[in-house]
C-alpha cells in the first residue's frame, strides 16, 4: 500500500502542524477535531504558514494553493473510512486516547494504518484499543511540526515489520526523518533530554549554579544554541515537568527535581538573570553534571535496545539542536572520561554501570 490520504484527529498544536507539513508533500489530509471551527481553525493557520513560506521563497503560489486545498474539514471520526493512514492527536489523556482509538480503528479499513502521537503514555498499553493491533505504532512528531524534520517511529509490543516499513516510508517521503524506536519511557529522545534539563534544575536546588550560569555551562557542554532553562520556558515547564513525571518507573534517577516540581506545578517559567563570568571550577562542575545527567540515560537506553546511537545523535543533531550529540561526545571524550562523569550518579541512585559503557569509543564507528 501506499499512502496517499491520511486522516487526523484532533487539530490542536500537533495535528495541525502534521496536516500542513504531509499536506505540503503531497498528501491528502482529511481533520476532524471535537471542538467545533478547531480544523478549520487549523487549515486557516495553515494557510497563513504557506503565505509566509511564499514571501520566503520557499513555495511557489501554485504549490502553496495546491497544498492548501489538499487539506479538508471532516465532521467526524466516520469519515475516515477510506483513508490509508490515521494519526491520532488528541489530549494527553489515557482514558480519552483509548476512546478515541477504538473509533478510529472501527471506523477505518481493517489494513489502515493507525498512528498515535503520544509523548508520553505507552504504545503497547494503548493498542489494546486497537483491533488488528499489529497495524499501530507511535508516530511521535516534534513541534513545530510543519518544520521540525524529527519524527519517532515507536514500535509497539504487537506492531508488525511491515507496519513500521509503511511508517518509515510515509514519514521519509513527507520530509521528515524518522527514527526508528522501541516503546520505552520517553522513547528516544525524551529518555535522556528530561534527565539534562532535570539535572540542571538539581543544580539550582543544590546551589550550585543559578539557571543563567547553568545555561551559559550548558551551551558550551552540549554544543546548543540554547541552555536547558530557555528551553524549558519555550516548551513550558509545566509540560517538561509532565513529560518527567512520565519516566518514574525508570528508577530514582528520573524523579523530578524540586525545584522542577513546584515550577512545573505552579505553571509559572523559570527566571533566567544572564550569567557574567563563571568561576572555572564551579563551570566544570556544571558542565560534567549535565554531561553525566545525559550520558548515563542514554547507556541506559543502549542497554535497553530503545534506539542506537546513530538514531539517538541524529535526534539530538536535528530535533535538540544539540552541535555535540550525545554518543559523538562519549567517543571522543573517551570510556575512562565518561564512567568517572557517570559514577556519581549510578551511586547515589543505585544503578548497576551501564554494559555499552564498553562501547564507548566506538559507539558512533560501529
Ligand atoms: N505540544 C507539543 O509540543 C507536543 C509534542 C509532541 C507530541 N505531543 C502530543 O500530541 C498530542 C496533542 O497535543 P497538542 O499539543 O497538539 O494538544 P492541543 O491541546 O493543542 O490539541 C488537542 C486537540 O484535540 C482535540 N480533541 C480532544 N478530544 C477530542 C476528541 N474526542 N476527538 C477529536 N478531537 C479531540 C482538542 O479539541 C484539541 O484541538 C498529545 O498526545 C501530546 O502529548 C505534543
Amino acid at each position: 500500500m501506499t499512502i496517499t490520504r491520511i486522516g487526523i484527529v484532533g487539530a490542536g498544536t500537533m495535528g495541525g502542524g502534521i496536516a500542513t507539513a504531509t499536506a505540503q508533500a503531497g498528501v491528502e489530509v482529511l481533520l476532524t477535531d471535537a471542538k467545533p471551527g478547531a480544523a478549520a481553525a487549523a487549515v486557516d493557520l495553515a494557510g497563513t504558514f504557506f503565505a509566509r513560506s511564499v514571501e520566503k521563497g520557499r513555495l511557489s503560489q501554485d504549490e502553496a494553493d495546491a497544498a492548501r486545498q489538499r487539506m479538508h474539514v471532516v465532521g467526524s471520526i466516520d469519515a475516515l473510512a477510506d483513508v490509508d493512514l490515521v494519526i491520532e492527536a488528541v489530549f494527553e489523556d489515557m482514558a480519552l486516547k483509548t476512546d478515541v482509538l477504538a473509533k478510529i480503528a472501527s471506523a477505518v479499513r481493517p489494513d489502515t494504518l493507525i498512528g498515535t502521537n503520544t509523548s508520553c503514555l505507552r504504545v503497547s498499553e494503548l493498542a489494546k484499543a486497537v483491533t488488528q493491533p499489529e497495524r499501530f505504532l507511535g508516530l511521535h512528531y516534534f513541534s513545530p511540526a510543519q518544520v521540525n524534520p524529527i519524527v519517532e517511529v515507536v514500535r509497539g509490543e504487537q506492531t508488525a515489520d511491515a507496519a513500521v516499513a509503511l511508517a518509515l516510508e510515509f514519514t521519509q517521503r513527507t520530509g521528515k526523518q524518522p527514527l526508528a524506536c522501541k516503546d520505552q519511557w520517553g522513547f528516544c529522545i525524551n529518555r535522556f533530554f528530561c534527565p539534562y534539563t532535570n539535572e540542571a534544575a538539581r543544580l539550582v536546588d543544590e546551589g550550585l549554579g543559578t539557571p543563567g550560569e547553568i545555561d551559559l555551562v550548558a551551551k558550551e557542554a552540549v554544543g546548543a544554541a540554547a541552555g536547558p532553562f530557555q528551553v524549558m520556558n519555550i516548551v513550558k515547564p509545566r509540560i517538561n515537568l509532565h513529560a518527567i513525571r512520565n519516566l518514574a518507573p525508570l528508577g530514582a534517577f528520573y524523579t523530578p527535581a524540586r525545584s522542577m516540581a513546584v515550577t512545573g506545578d505552579a505553571e509559572t517559567s523559570w527566571t533566567i538573570d544572564p550569567a557574567g563570568d563563571i568561576d572555572p571550577a564551579k563551570a566544570d562542575l556544571i558542565r560534567d553534571r549535565l554531561r553525566a545527567g545525559t550520558f548515563l540515560p542514554v547507556l541506559q537506553e543502549l542497554d535497553e535496545g530503545v534506539a542506537g546511537p546513530a538514531e539517538i545523535d541524529h535526534g539530538a543533531r536535528e530535533a535538540l539542536k544539540f552541535g555535540k550529540p550525545p554518543c559523538a561526545l562519549m567517543d571522543r571524550l573517551g570510556r575512562a572520561e565518561v564512567e568517572r562523569l557517570i559514577v556519581p550518579l549510578c551511586s547515589k541512585y543505585g544503578y548497576q554501570l551501564p554494559k555499552s559503557l564498553d562501547r564507548v569509543g566506538s559507539l558512533i564507528s560501529t
